[in-house]
């Protein structure tokens, strides 16, 4: 070969590469863009974030609904319909958007509904009313049917141009669960337990156990731990909430709703990563979501704590549950505190009651709170996170409420 036809053959070769090179960058390129790895958290879904307390529905009933929607709910499935009337919101449980054997008494949908009463009491002074809630009483085991709606609770308004607004009111848009790890060398002040048990001082139904050190702090770890490896060897329970998982932008922009790869604590630069790969499988993710509850969840937790009943299964008592969570959540942000659900120690509770198993999720949880006349509902993890949390979708006023 001459040098020349050398040069030019590596010319064709450097050329042929270079269009490979470009191929792929540019297919990566698109694979990102489709995948929203440029477009974390953004679009119509996230839009009720910005518009809650907007001029459009300021003083009326509908403004009490877009504070709401904001509120915590099992795995942002937002299980809700508001019926709104110039006198009152009644609010109902959507009951398609349950979580099967994740949730078989809709105790965790019941108490998503009271994060949503509590975010729109919140609301109403500011918007110029004030609220009387009645919860509708029952037990979760009477409501079989798993379609249409049921009745929760009815939130009456009257005028009331001069009531006081709680400050809480105005985390309402800053709340966000952080699944991230969060700071060991932080504690917390030492005011927090006390700010805490403040949130629940008037509901008679509901008590806090909260434990930031010792023999009852480790075994409430190790409970979450052995809870979310039960979960794990459950097949029907990592499919139910695998349901819930949504994978792309499109699905999160149709949906508005579900669990989404920027909302379960990776880091930015794996999130990125883990979006480029088809959706992983149902057990693959939740061996992940295991993996982290050990490490980083459990490890890294500054304060262990329990919300809880009198009667797990008591339909008010679970919406008066929700209510406190809201309150703790809203109260916490204020303070800079991050917040945690781990609630899968309740799960299995649920779980082996519908399957008529021995109830040994029940004694783990009584053996750390020592007091059976409480039922734990709800276990959560506090303390300062290390990277900040971003809102989750919400399906729009619009798409919730009968007028
Ligand atoms: C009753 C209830 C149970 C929950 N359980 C868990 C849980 O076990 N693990 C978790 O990471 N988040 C849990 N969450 C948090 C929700 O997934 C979260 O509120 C929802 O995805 C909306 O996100 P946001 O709180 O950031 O607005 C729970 C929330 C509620 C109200």
């Amino acid at each position: 070969m001459t040098n020349s036809s050398k040069s030019l053959s590596r010319r064709n070769f450097l050329r042929a590469g270079g269009v490979v090179t470009i191929a792929v960058i540019g297919g990566l390129a698109w694979r990102a863009e489709d995948r929203g790895v440029f477009s974390a958290h953004t679009g119509t879904a996230y839009e009720p974030w910005q518009t809650w307390n907007a001029a459009e529905h300021a003083g009326t009933p509908l403004a009490l609904v877009a504070a709401g929607i904001l509120a915590a709910n099992p795995h942002d499935t937002q299980p809700w319909l508001f019926k709104v009337s110039d006198q009152s919101i009644e609010i109902h449980a959507s009951l398609a958007r349950h979580l099967g054997s994740f949730d078989p008494f809709l105790r965790e949908m019941h108490m998503g509904l009271g994060c949503a009463i509590e975010n729109m009491v919140l609301a109403a002074a500011p918007n110029g009313y004030a609220t009387r809630v009645e919860l509708v009483p029952g037990n979760l085991r009477d409501i079989t049917s798993r379609e249409g709606f049921a009745h929760a609770a009815t939130i009456s308004l009257t005028p009331a141009p001069d009531a006081a607004r709680d400050p809480l009111y105005e985390q309402i848009p800053h709340r966000h669960t952080n699944r991230t790890p969060y700071d060991k060398t932080r504690s917390l002040p030492d005011t927090f337990e006390a700010a805490m048990m403040a949130t629940v001082a008037d509901t008679a139904d509901v008590r806090l156990f909260l434990y930031r050190e010792g023999v009852t702090f480790e075994a409430f770890g190790q409970a979450v731990i052995e809870a979310t490896r039960e979960i794990g060897r459950d097949r029907q329970m990592v499919l139910d909430s695998d349901a819930w998982v949504r994978d792309s932008p499109d699905q999160i922009a149709s949906e508005a709703s579900g669990l989404t790869l920027d909302s379960v604590g990776l880091t930015p630069e794996f999130a990125a990563f883990v979006k480029m790969l088809p959706k992983l499988p149902a057990e693959q993710a939740h061996a992940t979501w295991e993996t982290q509850t050990e490490d980083s969840h459990v490890a890294t937790a500054a304060l262990f704590g329990f919300v809880a009943v009198r009667d797990r299964l008591d339909r008010a008592q679970s919406l008066a549950a929700g209510r406190v969570w809201q309150r703790m959540h809203l109260a916490a942000t204020a303070a800079g505190i991050d917040m945690h659900p781990l609630n899968q120690p309740v799960e299995t509770a649920d779980r082996e009651l519908e399957l008529g198993n021995p109830l040994l999720s029940d004694a783990r949880l009584n053996a750390i709170t020592g007091d059976e006349s409480w039922q734990p509902t709800f276990s959560f993890r506090a303390g300062y996170a290390t990277r900040p949390a971003y809102p989750s979708p919400r399906r729009a006023v619009e798409r919730v409420t009968q007028v």
